[in-house]
């Protein structure tokens, strides 16, 4: 049987972090699916359609990674695509509280789905989409934290206001 995983999130922007986490979860499953969850924040700073491109643009050579989104509980999600993994990312013990909140919550709603928590590689440990916002939206560099094309969506917008 091929394992699907879903690794899902809010990805405004996808990170560096994000990618390095994609990555290896396409290495270890058959097959990822990145879950973009609708409606995440009342007020993103990339719509829906616009993460989905960029997800999309920055995956288009991998044949197992796919991107998708999703609205409503994840484990209802995972039922549908008939997905047994969920994968989420690991950074530091900070992150474990919530994470394990999560794994359990899912686990009490569907005990079928699995979750696969994965350390990104160090240099991202400390990197969040949160962080990368501010830092650019203050004139900070976060060259090297994301992939190119989100760096040059991020000095569109810039340029736009
Ligand atoms: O990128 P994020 O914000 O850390 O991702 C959080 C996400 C999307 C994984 C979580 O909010 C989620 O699964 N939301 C869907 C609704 C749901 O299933 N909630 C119960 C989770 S136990």
């Amino acid at each position: 049987m091929s394992t699907l995983a879903v690794y899902p999130g809010s990805f405004d922007p996808l990170t560096n972090g994000h990618v390095d986490i994609i990555a290896r979860g396409a290495r270890l499953f058959d097959r990822i699916v990145v879950a973009i969850l609708v409606n995440a924040e009342k007020h993103p700073l990339f719509s829906l359609p616009e993460r989905v491109d960029i997800a999309r643009e920055v995956f288009k050579g991998h044949s197992n990674v796919e991107v998708d989104t999703f609205e409503g509980l994840l484990v209802d999600y995972m039922e549908r695509r008939k997905a047994q993994v969920v994968v989420r990312g690991l950074r530091a013990i900070s992150d474990f509280e919530f994470e394990f909140q999560m794994a359990l919550m899912n686990r009490r709603l569907n005990e079928t789905i699995e979750t696969v928590f994965m350390m990104p590689d160090a240099q991202y440990t400390y990197i969040s989409s949160r962080l990368i916002k501010e830092v650019f939206s203050l004139g900070g560099t976060i060259e090297g934290l994301v992939p190119e094309l989100v760096l040059a969506r991020l000095h569109d917008k810039k340029a736009r206001v």
